[in-house]
């Protein structure tokens, strides 16, 4: 089966509706390396879209899966419980950073965790309000699309959306925006739009993944929780693709001083099995009545499976120290291109969370042409590029952590290669 008959077929079979990004198909994958039908060969710097912080099928993993295979692959665990679901939660509460006891409930996706945070703060609070800011990502569903602020392509023609919520602006040095602006920006809505003892919550990724990896100021985050505690309003961290050692600690919100209420988490989570999660403050995730959360697939056993072992590797191969290394080194390189290729105007990391930004030089615009020139110029050599940004100027970079140091090396050369262009 070659790629283009795959392709063909696809057109055929498949809506447009769900863009595909490589034109080829995959075999099989390992650690950091994907094969194609063809055989060809990629070093896979998408991970999934940030999935495979552990790599495609840690061996770790793959034999946690396999005895709970052997075990049993579903309950519902709403109905027949296991206790692998329970040491699975236990041990996020050891961990996620949230102040005093802490309880944690898991779902499927991550927009479903977004779905069941919201479904929590309004039941904590009795407010219907929520805010959210421009730049940001947090699905494709209903109320997770009226939260992302960002329309084309995810928004386009699927209005109308959840009412209740309003966008304020992230903070983003490069294009202007100071903390002080973007608190301005919530006062103007609780001026404008919404009383702010109407808030249930304020949502935001701690790095804007889709929006550019934007990381948030120290301060800002401490603005955002002094004005939450201020007004009774909920501080939600969407950690999504932030999570599990990605940005050098376990998770992003471990990086600041202030911690939030409530922490959704799912992509890095599991290795590769769909699972995701909502932890937070135990008084407010025991504010939905008893079968108000759930659902039949939430919390599979083949993940939970999977998600005990991520644990356990992210911890015996120190990952989060990884992360800052291959980060650091990463943002070595990128500096060095930086003389030889004018269209860079920033270098953004937090640990292995590492952007690029591309203008025109000539218009000082930004420029997802030249973004897609040098994804296009690393794929031809074998490298898988992720792009992201409001503006799609953005090469985003997640490798697995677990990637071998010369395999990482050589990505680099490539990546310095297509930057030279
Ligand atoms: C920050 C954030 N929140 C939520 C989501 C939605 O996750 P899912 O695609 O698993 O529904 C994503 C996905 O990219 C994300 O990056």
């Amino acid at each position: 089966m070659k790629n283009a008959e795959l392709n063909q077929r696809r057109l055929a079979a498949t809506p447009r509706g769900i863009g595909v990004m490589c034109g080829f198909y995959a075999e099989r994958a390992e650690n950091a390396t994907l094969w194609d039908v063809e055989g060809n060969e990629v070093i896979d710097f998408a991970s999934g879209i940030a999935v495979l912080n552990t790599g495609h099928r840690h061996p770790k993993v793959i034999a946690a899966i396999e005895k709970q295979l052997q075990a049993f692959t579903h309950t519902a665990y709403q109905i027949v419980p296991y206790e692998s679901y329970i040491s699975l939660a236990e041990r996020i509460n050891q961990r996620a950073p949230i102040e005093g006891d802490c309880k944690t409930a898991f779902f499927t996706t991550g927009a479903e965790a977004v779905e069941n945070a919201v479904k929590i703060a309004r039941a904590y609070t009795g407010r219907p309000g929520l805010i959210t800011f421009g730049g940001g990502f947090h699905g494709r569903t209903y109320m997770t699309m009226a939260l992302t602020g960002k329309v084309a392509p995810y928004k386009l023609g699927f209005g109308p959306f959840p009412g209740s919520v309003y966008h304020g602006q992230y903070p983003n040095a490069l294009y202007g925006v100071s903390t002080e602006d973007a608190m301005n920006s919530l006062e103007r809505i609780f001026k404008a739009d919404i009383d702010p003892k109407q808030v249930a919550a304020i949502v935001l990724e701690p790095v804007q993944g889709e929006g550019g990896f934007n990381v948030a100021p120290a301060e800002f985050m401490q603005a955002l929780r002094s004005l939450c505690d201020q007004h009774g309003i909920l501080l939600i961290a969407d950690e999504v693709q932030t999570g599990f050692a990605r940005t050098g600690k376990l998770f992003a919100m471990d990086h600041y001083t202030v911690k939030p209420d409530l922490i959704t988490m799912a992509k890095s989570l599991a290795g590769g099995m769909p699972l995701s999660a909502v932890a937070g403050r135990a008084e407010v995730m025991d504010a939905p009545a008893p079968g108000g959360l759930g659902g039949t697939y939430a919390g599979n056993p083949l993940a939970v499976a999977a998600a005990l072992a991520v644990l356990d590797v992210i911890e015996e191969e120190q990952l989060c120290q990884r992360s800052q290394r291959l980060g650091q080194h990463l943002v070595e390189v990128l500096q060095q291109a930086r003389s030889h290729c004018p269209a860079i105007v920033d270098i953004r990391a937090l640990g292995s969370m590492v952007a690029v930004e591309f203008n025109d030089p000539a218009t000082g615009k930004p420029s997802s042409e030249f973004t897609r020139q040098v994804q296009q110029k690393a794929q031809e050599e074998g490298l898988l590029l992720l792009s992201c940004g409001v503006n799609g100027n953005v090469i985003r970079f997640l490798y697995p952590l677990t990637i071998p140091d010369a395999q990482f090396n050589q990505a680099l050369a490539i990546l310095s290669r297509a930057l030279a262009q």
